[in-house]
């Protein structure tokens, strides 16, 4: 079955965004097999971003992204990865659609309030990058026996 990781970034926690966030997924109808809040390190921030290190925009949104916990998550259903995409909404809210999160949540490309793996290889580097194997429901690690 078809995963993908997101993550309700350090704006949308603090705005006490996490549980709405995770509700309209769970609506939608997609299972949540991995969780956790953590706070970025300044190397997973860089990590998690490298495909926009020589953007000029790269070190505020490291600063940004480690400036606070984020809750992390893999969320798993049928085609999770370009659905979750799609509720997620355009990258700057002011073009994101109404009944998007972006659209309804945020105001800044730079405080979006959350981020989703963009394909299915993104998803695969991005879950490893965050979770074991046995932190994720499903896998056989994660049964405890
Ligand atoms: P990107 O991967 O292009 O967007 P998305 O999160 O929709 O996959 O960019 C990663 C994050 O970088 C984005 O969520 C917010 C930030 N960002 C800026 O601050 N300014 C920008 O001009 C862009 C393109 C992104
Ligand atoms: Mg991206």
């Amino acid at each position: 079955m078809e995963r993908t990781f997101v993550m309700v970034k350090p704006d949308g926690v603090s705005r006490g965004l996490t549980s709405e966030i995770l509700s309209r997924f769970e609506k939608k109808g997609y299972s949540l097999v991995g969780a956790k809040l953590l706070q970025m390190s300044e190397d997973l921030a860089q990590t998690h971003y490298e495909e926009h290190k020589e953007r000029p925009f790269f070190n505020t949104l490291v600063a940004f992204i480690t400036s606070g916990p984020v809750f992390a998550m893999v969320l798993e259903g049928e085609g999770v990865i370009a659905e979750a995409r799609k509720m997620i909404g355009a990258t700057d809210p002011k073009e994101a659609v109404p009944g998007s999160i972006r659209g309804d949540l945020a105001i800044k490309k730079s405080e979006n309030v959350i981020h989703g793996s963009d394909s299915p290889e993104s998803a695969v580097r991005e879950i490893s990058l965050y979770f074991n194997e046995d932190e994720l429901i499903g896998n056989k690690a994660a049964q405890n026996v």
